[in-house]
This record gives structure tokens, sequence and C-alpha cells, in this order.
């Protein structure tokens, strides 16, 4: 059998750490003997010695591999990141952008999963019954990328002509006006909500909502949920629930263990799923899948935390947790399934536990741990 090629892309800071945690847990249950993993290059260096944070090599490298497993990296904003340039490369107009967010788009990886489910004996729990699983549109909404500022006159010309409400800003200085676009597509709109309710029927989940906030942007969300009511239609076992972002971020404070299934934009999607992660211990423990047709990009939803680089000290479990996904999407889903056992009985048992748990154990450390438990276990 060939073996699958899996990118690895550490990235920057502590995601050097936490992916060879994981790999060293993907060793432990036998996965790397078919595998053969391939290091890329993306993140924060490349950006200050190239220009570039994801280099044309990387993407080759990506489009020759089965699916990748992704660290974290530093992002800082334009002005900042300019600055961090090496002196050759400064007044290229080199513009800083953020890898990860073009690598979904360029892969059209729209799906991005992110299982909150709470591990029993998690200190950190809200609540030990909390399993919700975010659906996040992943390549559209106000990620598109498509901003001014100065907002160009022709643009600030064609909207005040073509929308009543734009007159108000007819008069402005160009200068004093910044624009974000946020765009849905029906395709878009459609496949997401499509991938959440197909997950809600295979494993189970008796509830998808959609968390917009059509009674005020109406086309977007409006969009999102006028879609949404259609496709239901063809789930029986599944009901639709509609819920403003706004009173979702309360909701779940409240009541997160009445959730199964949240779908949301890009960035109502990107805010609510932090909202679910702390909720099931914070960022050490959230996992994410960036799922297209062909190809995937699993990583931790943490960044690459700079102040404890070096320090093998954060927990490494969502990185081992999305490396556990990346089984899952490839079929090996008994591999998956003994990851999955591994760090429950790891946690439940309460001996081994990182800072952010509120114990001593290294980012190494909490790796063996799950490595001898995976052996205990076989
Ligand atoms: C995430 C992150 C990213 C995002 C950043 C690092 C660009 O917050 O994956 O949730 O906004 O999507
Ligand atoms: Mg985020």
């Amino acid at each position: 059998m060939s073996k699958y090629k899996i990118a690895v892309l550490p990235g920057d800071g502590i995601g050097k750490d936490t992916i060879e945690a994981a790999i060293n847990v993907l060793d432990a249950v036998g996965f790397s003997e078919k595998a053969e993993y391939t290091y890329g290059d993306i993140g924060w260096e490349f950006w200050c010695n190239e220009g570039n944070p994801l280099p044309d090599r990387t993407i080759d490298l990506l489009k020759e591999s089965t699916c990748s497993l992704f660290g974290a990296i530093t992002s800082k904003p334009k002005d900042e990141a300019a600055k961090e340039l090496k002196p050759e490369l400064h007044n290229k107009g080199l513009v800083y952008f953020s890898p990860i967010v073009k690598l979904r788009q360029l892969f059209d990886l729209y799906v991005n999963l992110r299982p909150c489910k709470a591990y029993l004996g998690n200190p950190l729990n809200f609540r030990d019954d909390i399993d919700l699983v975010v659906f996040r549109e992943n390549t559209e909404g106000l990620y598109v990328g498509i901003e001014w500022h100065p907002v160009p006159e022709a643009v600030m010309k064609t909207i005040v002509e073509n929308h009543p409400k734009a007159k108000r800003f007819a008069e402005a200085n160009l200068d004093d006006v910044a624009i974000s676009t946020r765009i849905f597509t029906r395709d878009g709109v459609q496949r997401i909500l499509k991938a959440s309710m197909d997950y809600a029927k295979k494993f189970a989940y008796p509830t998808v909502t959609v968390v917009e906030k059509p009674n005020v942007i109406r086309e977007t969300s409006g969009m999102m949920i006028r879609e949404a009511r259609k496709l239901i239609e063809n789930y029986e076992d599944v009901e639709l629930w509609e819920t403003n972002i706004d009173a979702m971020a309360m909701w779940l404070v409240k009541n997160p263990q009445n959730y199964g299934v949240l779908v949301a934009s890009n960035m109502f999607g990107d805010i609510v799923s932090d909202l679910a992660a702390q909720l099931i211990g914070g960022l050490g423990f959230a996992c994410s899948g960036n799922i297209g047709e062909k190809f995937a990009v699993f990583e931790p939803t943490h960044g690459s935390a700079p102040k404890y680089v070096g320090m093998n000290k954060v927990n490494p479990i969502a990185t081992i947790l999305a490396a556990k996904m990346m089984l899952d999407w490839l079929g090996e889903n008994d591999l998956a399934q003994k990851i999955e056992e591994a760090v429950a009985a790891v946690i439940a048992e309460g001996k081994a536990r990182t800072y952010d748990m509120g114990g001593v154990t290294t980012t190494s450390g909490m790796a063996e741990a799950i490595c001898k438990k995976i052996a205990e276990l076989n």
C-alpha cells in the first residue's frame, strides 16, 4: 500500500513543540509506519526573511500531499509586520497576510470543523456534559479580504449611487472611511449548511443551530437562514434552531449542554468557536479541521504563544486531537479512536496535567503520558 503523504507545517513558536508531541502520539498508534512526513516552511520567519509567510515551495508541497498537519503561526497587523521585514525587503510594497487564511481559500477548505467536547476529569470544564461541534464557513464572509482604506472614489461613488442608505457617506473624506466587505455566495452557504446537517445526521446530534444575525444583517445572514430552512427538509431527525450570534454567546454560557451542532459564517464561527472552546478547557483542548472536497489541513485552534516559546510548557492536547481528526478524515478510524481513548483516560486519571490544568506536566511529558496510555490500552 502506498503511504499517506503528510505535509507537516509546525510554523512558529509553540507550534513546533505541540507538533512534535502529536507526531510522537501518531508514532505510538502505529500511524507513522503508514505515512511519510515532509516538513514545510510557513510563518513569521519566512515573512521576515523572504517577504512571504507562505512560500510557493510550501504550496507545491501541499499540492503533492494527502493532507497536512499544521502547528501555529504568529500574525501581526500590517504596519507592525512591515517593520519586521529584513532591511532589503523594506519599501517593496510587501503586505503581510495570514498564511492559514490564504491556505483555506487557496485549497477551498470550506469547512472549519471545531469539536468542543468536555473530557471527564478536566478541571477546566465549565460543565462535564458539553458536546458541541462548530461548523465555521471557512472561505468567504468577512474573511474574503476585499477591503479598502482609503476608499477609492469609484467604489464610494458606486455605493452611493446604488444604495439609498449610502447617501449619508456621499460627502465623507475618503481617507476617513474604511470598508470591509462580507460576501456570501449561495453555493458557499449551501455547502457549509449541508456539511453541518450531514454531520448531525451521521453522529445523531438532534439539532443544528444556525448562528447568525438576520434581523440586522438581512442579506448575508438572511441568505444563510433561508437556505437552512430549505435544506433541513432533507433531514428528518435533525431539528433546525436559529439563534442570533449575540444571544448565542449568552446561551452558550448559560446552557451549553443543550446544543449540538452549530453552524456559522466565517467571522461569527471564529468568535463562537473560541467561546465554545473555553467551555471545555480553553485553547489547550481546541482542535480544528480545515476540510475541502479533496484536501484538508488539521490544526490546533490556538496561536503560537510567543511567551511560552522554548519552555516545553504548553498543553499539546489540542494538536494531538487535531492529529486524531486527521486520522478520522483519512478513514483510519480505529487509530483515531485509540488516540481519543488515551487522551480521555489520561485526563480522567488526572496525574498528567499541564500548567493550564493547574499541573506541572510539560508538553513532551503530556505526550509521553498519552503514548504510554496507548500502549497500556492495546
Ligand atoms: C482561527 C484563528 C485565525 C482566524 C487567525 C489566526 C487568522 O483565529 O483559526 O480561529 O481568524 O481564522
Ligand atoms: Mg479564531
